[in-house]
């Protein structure tokens, strides 16, 4: 069935796959973006999917661009929680500023884009919830103290709202990639890659298409008995 999908952080790197590949599924997708207008226009330009800008970190901005979205294309069905960021630092180097800005953007900017269409997914008896996690939440990174503690922290998120919602039709789910080949990580001086790259056994870095596949597998609505579970894309470097 077609669906209204909001995919956030959903123009560029992984998010801007999910988007394709959800539209690719027949659904109508919403691509939520923070600042960077050039990538977004271009991508709309490409795509024909409509993005649409505010930052996740904040609660209001948050729920009037959802409100704007379902106002432009109906109640939305399907969430992907993808926006992240990071400010890495060796934790004895780590300032406080740099753990808000993350803790807002990667673990609050969950609450804030699943929390204003939760009632409606209540009131429709369906609803379909993926956080976009990471294997450094699974295990821990050096100079990631922030950032791993934000995608471990969204692990109970989805356990928590899967228990929440199965009664209505709702199922909460995570991913945790591995190393992708996004702009962040392609940006990285190339022995740092090789190092990284050294130490996943498929021998290579997962394509963005390879996390939008396995939202496509979780959000379709006979994947109802899948739920608060965390599927690791990761070529075999890490496992639960
Ligand atoms: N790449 C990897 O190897 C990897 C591995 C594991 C997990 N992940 C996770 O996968 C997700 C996507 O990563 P990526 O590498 O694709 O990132 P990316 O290429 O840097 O793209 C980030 C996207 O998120 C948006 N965004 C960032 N902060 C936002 C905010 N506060 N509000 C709204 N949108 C915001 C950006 O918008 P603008 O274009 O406006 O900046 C952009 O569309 C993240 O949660 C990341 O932690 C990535």
């Amino acid at each position: 069935m077609s669906r209204v999908a909001l995919v956030t952080g959903g123009s560029r790197g992984i998010g801007a796959a999910i988007s394709i590949a959800l539209k690719n599924a027949g659904h109508t997708v919403a691509a939520n973006y923070a600042g960077n207008d050039e990538a977004a226009a271009k991508f709309t330009a490409e795509t024909g999917i409509k993005t649409y800008k505010w930052n996740v970190a904040d609660y209001d901005a948050s729920k009037a661009g959802i409100a704007q979205v379902e106002a432009d294309l109906g109640p939305v069905d399907i969430v992907i929680a993808n926006a992240g960021i990071t400010r890495d630092a060796p934790f004895h180097k780590m300032t406080p500023d740099q753990w808000k800005q993350v803790v807002d953007t990667n673990l609050t900017g969950v609450f804030n884009t699943v929390h204003p269409v939760w009632p409606g997914m209540r009131d429709r008896k369906f609803g379909r919830i993926v956080v976009i996690s990471s294997i450094n939440g699974q295990k821990g990174q050096f100079g990631q103290v922030n950032y791993a503690a934000t995608k471990a922290g969204d692990l109970g998120i989805v356990k928590s709202l899967a228990q929440e919602g199965a009664r209505f039709g709702i199922t909460a789910n995570a991913i945790c990639p591995g190393y992708i080949a996004t702009e962040m990580v392609m940006a990285v001086p190339e022995k740092v890659r090789e190092s990284i790259i050294a130490q996943i056994p498929t021998g290579r870095l997962g394509e963005p298409e390879e996390i939008a596949r396995c939202v496509a597998f979780l959000v379709a609505d006979d994947a109802a008995f899948v739920n608060g579970s965390t599927i690791s894309a990761n070529g075999g470097q890490f496992f639960v």
